[in-house]
């Protein structure tokens, strides 16, 4: 039987069209980007939001929004263990000091009541994932935020097309990033987007993700010439880029059924294994509509998983784990701390097992890994 991989990277069969014209475009000489201006609008128009800067990843936005934030040494920012490098590199990276507290078990989402026992005078942002584009209780941390007077940036980078109650993910915070890596929903293979929610960081976002010149001022006719008035770096996506994105964004919502297809058929197939106990699935909030990024279970525990990675490869099937939490890590233990005991993070990561799950992927494919499931779940005597 042929294998299943864990992940195959979507394609709408449009990027080879839109890229050609890109090319086009350059050749006739023309100096402006059509393509990133429109995603970047779409993107505006799709989210509600006044402001979207396209950068070359979500870890570039993460960097961007901690510029944005004036994060520096003797500053503290509480974030969860539970994520990838680039959500604590970023602050980091700016000489704070990373404060881990711990997740819902349930969600794998950072637990705003640990947030809120964890802000010390020091503190001068929270950023928060929204795990598998499943909010996070965002409207307590936003509170939680406003009440300490403190930034609220999202890591939203799973979360196009997902919302907590109607509101698009990225949205509730100062700031908000999206991943295009080639890993999610959508993708430019390599790509991101911060949001901008704040009026007042608006034009500075324009100028530190242009290598803190005013180069945008200058384009709109704002001033006479650009010249060096911040610090920034060059976190522009490429035309290029933007041409693969446009397509992929237009069949975003296509995208997310489908993929909320097997999301749904994975979790109503596994459901009777959760109520024997044997693994768990997400409980996904009332407040939050995901858009199917991931499918998790979870095992008993790190030994159970190993054996059924192990079950699943001997039988075709890629599954893997996910993020080994930062605190544990040597740069983790260097850069930051666990305020609080780690009740879940580290026990509910080592349990954590992701499924194939992707756009290209068949029903029969789905089908079988839930068959394999079952027979190391339910063995034949
Ligand atoms: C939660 C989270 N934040 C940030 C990133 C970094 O995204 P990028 O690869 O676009 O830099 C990832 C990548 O997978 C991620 O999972």
């Amino acid at each position: 039987m042929k294998p299943i991989p864990f992940h195959f990277p979507y394609l709408s069969g449009e990027e080879k069209k839109t890229i050609q014209k890109a090319i086009k475009h350059f050749g006739a000489g023309r100096k402006d980007s059509p393509y990133l201006a429109r995603c970047e609008q779409w993107l505006q128009k799709f989210c509600q939001v006044e402001r979207v800067l396209l950068t070359t990843s979500c870890t570039h936005a993460l960097e961007l929004a901690a510029l944005l934030c004036n994060i520096g040494p003797g500053d503290e920012v509480i974030l969860p263990s539970f994520t990838f490098v680039s959500t604590a590199n970023a602050f980091a990276l700016r000489g704070a000091r990373l404060c881990f507290v711990d997740i819902d078990p349930h969600t794998m989402n950072i637990d705003p009541v640990r947030v809120e026992a964890a802000i010390t005078p020091q503190t001068k942002a929270i950023v928060v994932v929204h795990y598998g584009g499943v909010s996070c209780n965002i409207a307590a941390l936003r509170q939680l935020a406003d009440r300490f007077n403190i930034f609220l940036i999202e890591d939203a980078a799973h979360c196009i097309n997902a919302y907590c109650e109607e509101a698009h993910l990225g949205t509730f915070g100062h700031l908000g990033s999206f991943s295009f890596h080639k890993t999610k929903n959508i993708n430019s293979r390599e790509g991101g987007a911060l949001v901008v929610n704040d009026p007042a960081l608006m034009d500075r976002a324009a100028i530190i993700r242009d290598n803190g010149t005013n180069r945008e001022a200058f384009f709109s006719g704002k001033v006479s010439h650009y010249e060096w008035v911040d610090i920034g770096s060059n976190y522009h996506m490429t035309e290029l880029s933007a041409a693969f994105l446009w397509p992929q964004l237009k069949n975003a919502k296509e995208v997310t059924r489908k993929l909320l297809v097997h999301w749904n058929a994975y979790y109503e197939a596994l459901l009777p294994l959760w109520e024997e106990n044997k693994i768990e699935l997400c409980a996904v909030p009332p407040y939050a509509r995901h858009n199917a990024h991931l499918s998790f279970i979870k095992c008993r525990d790190l030994e159970e998983r190993t054996a059924l990675i192990a079950f699943l490869k001997d039988r075709g099937i890629d599954a893997f784990f996910h993020y080994i939490p930062l605190h544990n890590t040597p740069a983790g233990k260097r850069y930051g701390y666990f305020a609080g005991s780690d009740q879940h993070t580290t026990f509910e990561s080592e349990r954590l097992l992701r499924l194939p799950l992707y756009y290209e992927l068949k029903k029969s494919q789905r089908k079988r890994v839930v068959k394999v499931l079952y027979e190391f779940y339910r063995p034949q005597r």
